[in-house]
């Protein structure tokens, strides 16, 4: 406890002296959410990255959360605090694979989750978040097919949702794929009262079971506006943090115990510090991928 109040005050203190905005995912450690400038989804980060003069952004996250800051502020440092913090969905889909499915499917038009490396989105067409996907996706001329990549749950989703064909990719998240729908059923039996609130990411099986499906900030918006007192959670278990804080007096309970991403734990108060003290690692992405990277990110992000 010292510790972390501790730690908390050095990295205030070393945030206004370097001009540094941290930004910091809802799965993020709850004491990294307290330092954060922005607790935000996908979206909300990227569009904040986007719009900050701070000369030095500070991503709480994974990978390609920096590296989407990176691309939209070429001019700006951008700090991941633990380097290896992937994303291992994002790994599931390389540049080469996705040129090939291109070469089969040639007038497609290709919607990237931005869960994927910069080199991937330089070959897609658009991007999207778990927030706008389905706004994406209507946005795409009817007479076009579509390539949508890398998550396969996300894209039945949207696939349901707006009633379109898509050519879907054989890739999922780990920690939202392991939840089973006998786990929200066995919940629902000991919590008859609540709502099942989902992220898309989960499985059809387990969307199929939800009151409510949305991205991360969505989840939380509802239950706050929601009369209800008590909600499942199909979700990372960081956004507890933000559920409880926002909703005091409400009750939660995690579809499982299981809904973890080891890579969204492993940023920690004390690197955020050392990533402020030495100004590293950084996250930089090369010119030529970064001007094609930009075009998909910035039309996602025009999508109202
Ligand atoms: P959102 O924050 O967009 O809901 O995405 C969840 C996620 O898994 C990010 O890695
Ligand atoms: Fe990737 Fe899933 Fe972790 Fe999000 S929760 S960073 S999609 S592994």
């Amino acid at each position: 406890e010292e510790k972390i109040s501790q730690l908390t005050d050095e990295v205030k203190r070393l945030k206004t002296e370097r001009n540094a905005l941290i930004l910091a995912h809802v799965y993020q450690r709850p004491e990294v959410q307290e330092v954060a400038d922005i607790i935000g989804d996908s979206l909300e980060l990227s569009r904040r990255a986007a719009a900050t003069d701070a000369e030095v952004i500070v991503f709480c996250g994974v990978h390609f959360m920096a590296e989407s800051a990176a691309i939209l502020s070429p001019d700006k440092i951008v700090l991941l605090p633990e380097e290896n913090a992937g994303c291992p969905m994002a790994d599931m889909v390389t540049a080469e694979e996705l040129r090939a499915k291109k070469r089969e499917i040639p007038n497609a038009v290709v919607v990237a989750y931005v869960n994927t490396s910069a080199e991937v989105k330089a070959e897609c067409d658009i991007c999207c978040t778990s927030a706008n996907a389905v706004k994406i996706v209507q946005s795409i001329p009817e007479d076009k097919p579509i390539i949508f990549i890398p998550d396969k749950n996300l894209g039945s989703y949207v696939a349901n949702k707006t009633g379109r064909a898509m050519t879907l990719w054989e890739g999922w998240c780990n920690t939202h794929d392991w939840v089973t729908p006998e786990e929200v059923r066995k919940a629902k039996e000991e919590h008859p009262n609540a709502l099942v609130l989902i992220h898309p990411e989960c499985r059809p099986e387990v969307v199929a079971l939800a009151d409510y499906v949305s991205s991360t900030t969505g989840l939380i918006k509802y239950a706050k506006e929601s009369d209800a007192k008590e909600f499942i959670v199909g979700t990372e278990a960081g956004i507890m943090h933000q559920l409880y804080k926002q909703c005091p007096d409400k009750d939660f309970y995690l579809a499982t115990r299981r809904l973890v991403c080891p890579n969204m734990k492993a940023t920690t108060l004390e690197k955020v510090k050392q990533a402020l003290e030495t100004m590293q690692p950084q996250i930089t992405v090369s010119p030529d991928i970064r001007q094609k990277a930009l075009v998909s990110l910035e039309k996602m992000l025009a999508v109202k």
